[in-house]
């Protein structure tokens, strides 16, 4: 990339990836960066479906799991794991929304917000206290989200050896004595890992990377749903919109999964551009769910869309087709109630916040300041954050 393309990308990234769409004709971009992406939206929902395109087993999980099966067989535990623990997330939840200042800053409280509301369904209260410890500080100090400085990513290098290494002693332990029914995310992936195909470090990388992939989207989120709706709206009065559609539609407007990569399994012809294998062909979510002619405005930001059915487009935030995210439903309802319990009873107002992402591990808001007070409007205005 050239210093000045690197310039207008990093002061707005998203309005960079818009500009390369309007001047290239073709189906597919090439991307300064390496690599392309597909431009038009039928055509990127047509390669994330296509079982040509999706073969085998799925980058997310990079090589800790030996086949495709045993990808879905964790994906799903999870899954269920957490939704079945829906109750002591909304207890920890209200309790760590109690203890936000009336001023906080985001994204960072976000993280924090997250985190405490989800970190005993990571690691369960009876994990001994060192390696919870070790947790909590790898999710502080960087090794959940991406820290800015250098030297702050080296010290996250020898935070997350530690973290590994206790989590390891914590599989062996628990492969030694297993539990009846999954108590955490560590259970819920032991459950379907087993010594013999999954070591026990594996194991314990897992852990981290699946811990990873649920508080660091969902954080984003959570920031994003905050700063649009208060951006949209004017302080005096309740939000208008319950608050799963304004998860659902600041997912649409600014996914934090801004593009999802693929390697081209072999040679094939996609968009008039002849690809070899292993030629990186992304398809973005971001200029999908901006594409006019599926979307009605969608540059705007509008919940009550999502009242209507003839208002949507391919949403693919959660991707589509053979690798989709199976935490979607469940990543909704996380965000609604966070949505909800910050909204309850209180009146949020920013300052300093503006709709431009920075790219970090997806797109995240830049930093503002949200100031959160008790709710002084009539007690018949229910709408706000859908309660
Ligand atoms: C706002 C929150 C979330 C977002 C935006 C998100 C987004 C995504 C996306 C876009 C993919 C597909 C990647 C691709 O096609 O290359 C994906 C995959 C995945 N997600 Fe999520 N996700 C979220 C939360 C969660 C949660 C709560 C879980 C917990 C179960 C989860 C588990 C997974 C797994 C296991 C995969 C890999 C699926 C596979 O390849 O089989 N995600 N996620």
């Amino acid at each position: 990339m050239r210093p000045g393309e690197k310039r207008a990308f990093r002061r707005d990234p998203l309005a960079y990836i818009d500009s390369l769409r309007h001047r290239s004709t073709t189906p597919v971009i090439r991307l300064p960066w390496g690599g392309y992406c597909v431009r038009d939206a039928d055509l990127s929902q047509t390669l994330l479906r296509s079982p040509e395109y999706n073969t085998g087993k799925s980058r997310f999980f990079n090589d800790l799991l030996p086949t495709r099966q045993a990808q879905t067989e964790v994906g799903h535990a999870v899954r269920d794991f957490l939704r079945a623990s829906l109750p002591q997330y909304g207890t920890e939840l209200n309790r760590a929304v109690s203890e936000l200042p009336a001023a906080s800053r985001w994204p960072t409280a976000a993280n924090t917000l997250v985190h405490r509301s989800l970190s005993h369904l990571l690691l369960h209260p009876g994990t001994p206290a060192g390696t919870r410890r070790s947790a909590d500080r790898a999710a502080r100090k960087g090794v959940f989200f991406h820290a800015p400085h250098t030297w702050q990513r080296a010290r996250a290098e020898i935070l997350r050896a530690r973290l590994i290494s206790a989590l390891t002693d914590e599989v062996r332990h628990r492969r030694d004595h297993p539990a009846a029914e999954p108590r955490d995310l560590l259970d819920a992936v032991l459950h379907v890992c087993h010594r013999t195909e999954v070591t026990d470090r594996t194991a314990a990388e897992l852990h981290l990377m699946m811990s990873r992939a649920i508080v660091v989207p969902i954080s984003a989120s959570l920031a994003w749903s905050v700063l649009l709706a208060c951006l949209h709206h004017t302080p005096d009065s309740p939000w208008p919109w319950p608050a799963d559609r304004i998860v659902r539609e600041s997912l649409r407007f600014r996914p934090t999964p801004w593009m999802l990569g693929r390697t081209v399994p072999h040679s094939m012809e996609i968009g008039g551009v002849a690809f070899r294998p292993g030629e990186l062909l992304s398809v973005s979510p971001y200029l999908i769910h901006h594409a006019d002619g599926q979307w009605t405005t969608p540059d705007d930001f509008r919940p009550d869309r999502w009242s209507d059915p003839d208002e949507h487009g391919h949403y693919v935030t959660f991707g589509a087709g053979p690798y989709t995210c199976p935490g979607a439903a469940v990543a909704q309802t996380l965000l609604t109630d966070a949505l909800t319990a910050l909204t309850r009873d209180a009146r949020l107002t920013v300052v300093g916040g503006d709709t431009r992402p920075v790219m970090a591990e997806g797109s995240v808001p830049r930093p503002f300041t949200l100031h959160r007070a008790p709710r002084c409007w009539g007690s018949d205005s229910t709408s706000e954050g859908g309660d």
